[in-house]
């Protein structure tokens, strides 16, 4: 080998090994939301956060979600983002237990986990939906776990049912005084209920009240003007179907129903997806992301995912199809 093309040779081997080292990113870097598209981590690895929920701290938002196998449901991964769009793999935040006697055996499911922070406890505070292992849906729990780090790894507390109700699809939310809640579908999902937390979030206090009985899960929620808002899908499995929107001025109701706020060409089957979370963007008042999973049921882990904004018409939340967008 001459001198050049021994130089040659060598730079590459430096480069390859200085991007190897620097952690450059492996996926390009796209400032723009594709709804529905493969949505890769700065690894270039598929994000693996189903059913997800955020949270927002310092500058970075944290995205919580489903990790899933083909089937399996594998716990809860955690990404990190300052800008949305391009995300970090963070890891394993909530890993099942080894143990066949915990509530949270391999082999059990978790689902639509969301993750709030305690300011008295300085404890993050997990969510999710529970089901034991080999009962398919019928344990119907919520499950808790809690962290010192945002990112865990999160230590399982317990499983129950709050106040005795069937607890599956599930949301947390954060009012402005402070106090926590929990929102649940209920009564073989019939019932949406919500339960005030305990001041430490880790518990359901006895504040509990039945919302409506519309027969609705995936309960997606945001407070905006004094009002809330709270968007959920009818109960056809992982199938879409039309999403509604109820209305109300305090958190225990009375809740109204305010028809579909999606609009235009498949607004009736949520553009083929299902809510899970409304992400209030930070320093914005306004500026509200609807975040719905597109679900694949013979392949978990490749459901895409779509964030559309919510942009509002005389008053009233709207959700409106787009293929690319930035929040900008
Ligand atoms: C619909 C729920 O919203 C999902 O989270 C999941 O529980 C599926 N049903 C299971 O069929």
């Amino acid at each position: 080998m001459n001198y050049y093309k021994r130089s040659f040779c060598m730079l590459i081997v430096f480069s390859i090994l200085l991007t190897g080292c620097s952690g450059q990113t492996k996926a390009p870097y796209k400032p723009s939301f594709t709804p529905g598209a493969v949505w890769l981590d700065a690894n270039g690895e598929v994000i693996n956060a189903h059913g997800g929920g955020l949270l927002y701290e310092k500058g970075t938002y944290y995205w919580f979600g489903e990790k899933r196998g083909k089937r399996a449901s594998e716990g809860v991964n955690v990404y990190s983002s300052k800008d949305l769009y391009q995300w970090k793999m963070e890891g394993l935040a909530l890993a099942q237990s080894q143990d066949s006697a915990s509530d949270i055996a391999v082999g059990c499911i978790m689902e639509r986990p969301k993750v709030i922070y305690n300011a008295r406890t300085k404890k993050y505070v997990m969510w999710f939906h529970l089901e034991l292992s080999g009962q398919g849906y019928k344990a119907a729990r919520a499950g808790v776990a809690i962290s010192d780090k945002v990112t865990g790894p999160y230590r399982f507390l317990k499983s129950f049912r709050p106040n005795d109700n069937m607890s599956r699809d599930m949301t947390l939310f954060v009012d402005e005084d402070g106090k926590a809640y929990h929102i649940y579908s209920s009564r073989e999902n019939y019932d949406l209920r919500i339960v005030q937390l305990s001041d430490d979030y880790t518990a359901a206090t006895t504040k509990d009240k039945l919302l409506f009985s519309e027969h609705r899960e995936a309960p997606a929620i945001f407070k905006y003007n004094k009002k809330y808002y709270l968007i959920t899908s009818g109960c056809t499995g992982w199938a879409p179907n039309k999403a509604g929107i109820h209305v109300a001025d305090s958190l225990f109701g009375e809740w109204v129903s305010a028809g579909n706020p999606l609009q235009g060409n498949g607004a009736d089957s949520t553009y083929g997806g299902q809510p899970t979370y409304i992400l209030p963007v930070a320093g914005k008042r306004s500026s509200f992301i609807f975040i719905a999973d597109k679900w694949n049921p013979k392949d978990l882990k490749d459901s895409r995912y779509f964030w559309l904004p919510i942009e509002f018409r005389d008053g009233m939340p709207f959700i409106d199809w787009r293929n690319e967008w930035t929040w900008n």
